[in-house]
């Protein structure tokens, strides 16, 4: 029997992560946060001084990747190469640099294997840009999960602000914007729903609506 999948992409800030870890502990699944791949791969590259246009070199970051997610008190602790950096990973900068890093064709090649390895019984909960399109095209859910620009910009904003961060509104409009369009534009695994994949607005929903909303689209796909 194959391990099902629920395939949860969108754009940054649309509710993805948040929604997936609810859905991924409400059935005892487990998560892939494939952006968080994207975003180690930048931060290793950045602080080994790696130029964030030397595919080559950074598709070898990606392979050797020396990381660890680890479970802690219902939160996800994630190391590289034996440090946390759990919140390092999660700056503008890192962010940016992981959207530029994941234009690369060989960096994705890189990650594939490693992002199909969570798949596991009973289930996974995979949120990301291609989960749907590229990584697990056979899941039996594929989710596709919008919000406007500017409602993503507030929830990042929020975000950081309960994190101990501070950014501007409309700095993280902007940077929102220009990610959106990378994210959109690169020619290999671009951001676009599945053919099969089901299209969610979450501008005016809550958190409860969302996970509400996908737990009965599961129930439906039995
Ligand atoms: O989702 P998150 O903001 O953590 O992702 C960081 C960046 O990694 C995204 O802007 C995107 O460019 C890239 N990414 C990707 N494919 C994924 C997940 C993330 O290209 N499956």
């Amino acid at each position: 029997v194959t391990v099902p999948v629920l395939a949860i992409d969108g754009p940054g800030g649309a509710g993805k992560g948040t929604i997936s870890r609810l859905i991924a502990q409400r059935l005892g699944w487990h998560l892939l946060d494939s952006g968080s791949l994207y975003r180690l791969t930048a931060l290793a590259a950045l602080r080994k001084g790696v130029p964030l246009d030397d595919e080559s070199r950074l598709a070898d970051i990606a392979l050797q990747l020396d990381v660890v997610f680890r479970a802690d008190h219902g939160k996800t602790v994630i190391e590289l190469e034996g440090a946390v950096v759990t919140n390092d990973i999660r700056t503008e900068q890192v962010g940016d640099s992981a959207s530029r890093v994941a234009a690369l064709p060989a960096v994705r090649t890189a990650l594939l294997q490693r992002q199909r390895d969570f798949r596991q019984a009973p289930g996974l909960v995979a949120d990301g840009r291609d989960m749907g399109t590229v990584v697990f095209t056979d899941a039996p859910l594929k989710i596709f999960l919008t919000a406007s620009a500017e409602e993503r910009a507030r929830r990042r904003h929020l975000q950081l602000r309960e994190a101990g961060m501070d950014a501007s509104l409309s700095s993280l409009l902007k940077e929102i914007q220009a990610r959106d369009a990378r994210d959109m534009q690169r020619s290999v695994a671009p951001l676009v729903p599945a053919d099969d994949a089901v299209e969610l607005d979450t501008t005016s929903l809550s958190i409860p609506e969302v996970v509400e909303q996908l737990t009965q689209l599961l129930v439906q796909k039995g």
